[in-house]
């Protein structure tokens, strides 16, 4: 037997802007033609979006190729959505030198990016988030996927962004209930990393919920700060990254055991409630800062307790079944302190012990 070793040279360091503004989607197709001249440009959205008059904002009288995702919503973020898109490409004669852009929320973003990542084996993506989820999460870092008949983001692939554009003057017509749900994502941001943006949540979420353009823009960037640190520290999720799940342990279990009636964010604020109850159980926190912490979620008019119809055994067996679980038991992300992720041996997901898990389950 013989053998050749192919060295594949690491991907070179590539870097993206996020732009942040109010008001500006008339102006970013033409800072999407200076940055990327050449490229033959191929929207994604979904009908709320176009009716919305965003697609309109965003297009101006431009003749461009779109794919309006209909039924909007997780439903249709599904591999066979990506098929209809991939051929509406072609039909469009677009080629390797084409660029999606995804204007929507994080469902648009990962079909969307989904699609770019393997339409003729990867074109850009231009990411357009229009949701507080998509704006705070899912449109920086680079993680995209679409649910099979099975499971949900069984097809995925790391695709980061070329480009994007944060219009917060799109939140204006987001329905309340995903506005604040999605807000979750930006305390959890604030718990992990940085206690100034807590104590600006805590000051200045009446401005928040009243949609103020410039406290919204203030937000998106204390979001895409830390959110790009993490994910410029750890791209493909090796480590680190995993600081991102704070809340999601028990959240993603409340959230499936819900039937998926809770939102995403709302599932989350119970999954951060129950962090902070196992921090105090650890001694890693004290009861002051958990009701500092409900507090701001209780004024976000998110659930902070579990709902009456969900069983703890069933919320357990789900926990064992986490993608990340390690011999049938997650790693939990804890705080020491607001801003402040406990990291023990390098690790940023712990091993807690199911009797504790248990409990706080029970209090909750
Ligand atoms: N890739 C990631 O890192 C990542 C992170 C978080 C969430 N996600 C994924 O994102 C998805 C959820 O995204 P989401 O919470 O943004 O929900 P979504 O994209 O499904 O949007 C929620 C609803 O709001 C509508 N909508 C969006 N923007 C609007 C606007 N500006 N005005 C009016 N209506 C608008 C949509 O049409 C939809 O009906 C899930 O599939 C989740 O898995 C991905
Ligand atoms: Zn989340």
């Amino acid at each position: 037997m013989s053998e050749h070793e192919v060295k594949i040279p690491a991907r070179q360091a590539r870097s993206y802007a996020i732009r942040i503004g109010s008001d500006i989607l008339g102006s970013v197709w033409p800072q999407m033609d200076a940055e990327f001249p050449k490229r033959g440009k191929f929207v994604v959205t979904d009908r709320n979006l176009a009716s919305a008059g965003h697609l309109d904002r965003l297009l101006g009288q431009r003749q461009v190729a779109t794919f309006v995702i209909d039924p909007p919503g997780e439903t249709s973020k599904h591999v066979n959505t990506v098929i209809s898109i991939v051929e509406a490409m072609e039909k469009a004669y677009l080629g390797r030198d084409s660029l999606i852009v995804a204007l929507g929320g994080g469902t648009v973003g990962d079909i969307a990016g989904f699609a770019a990542a393997i339409f003729k084996r990867g074109v850009p993506v231009v990411q357009i988030p229009t949701t507080t989820v998509a704006q705070a999460d899912s449109a920086v870092g680079g993680k995209t996927g679409v649910d099979s008949s099975i499971s949900k983001n069984a097809f995925g692939a790391f695709w980061h962004p070329a480009a994007v554009y944060i219009d917060v003057a799109t939140l204006n017509t987001l329905d309340e209930r995903q506005f604040r749900a999605g807000l979750v994502e930006s305390v959890k941001h604030a718990l992990i990393a940085d206690s100034q943006y807590f104590d600006f949540l805590e000051d200045k979420l009446n401005d928040v919920l009243e949609r103020k353009l410039d406290v919204l823009e203030e937000l998106a960037r204390y979001n895409c700060r830390i959110k790009g640190n993490v994910v410029e520290a750890d791209p493909n999720e090796q480590n680190q990254r995993r600081m991102l799940n704070y809340g999601h342990t028990i959240g993603h279990a409340v959230e499936a055991a819900s039937g998926f009636e809770l939102l995403h964010g709302e599932a989350i604020a119970i999954g951060i409630i129950a962090a902070g109850m196992i921090e105090i159980e650890l001694q890693l926190g004290r009861p002051d800062r958990l009701d500092r912490i409900r507090r701001i979620l209780e004024k976000l008019g998110v659930p902070v307790k579990l709902p009456h119809n969900l069983a703890e055994d069933e919320l357990i067996d789900l926990m064992k079944r986490d993608k990340k679980a390690v011999n049938k038991w997650p790693r939990f992300v804890l705080i020491s302190e607001i801003g402040g992720v406990f990291c023990r041996q390098g690790q940023w997901a712990v091993e807690v012990d199911p009797d504790v898990v248990a409990k706080v389950l029970q209090k909750l």
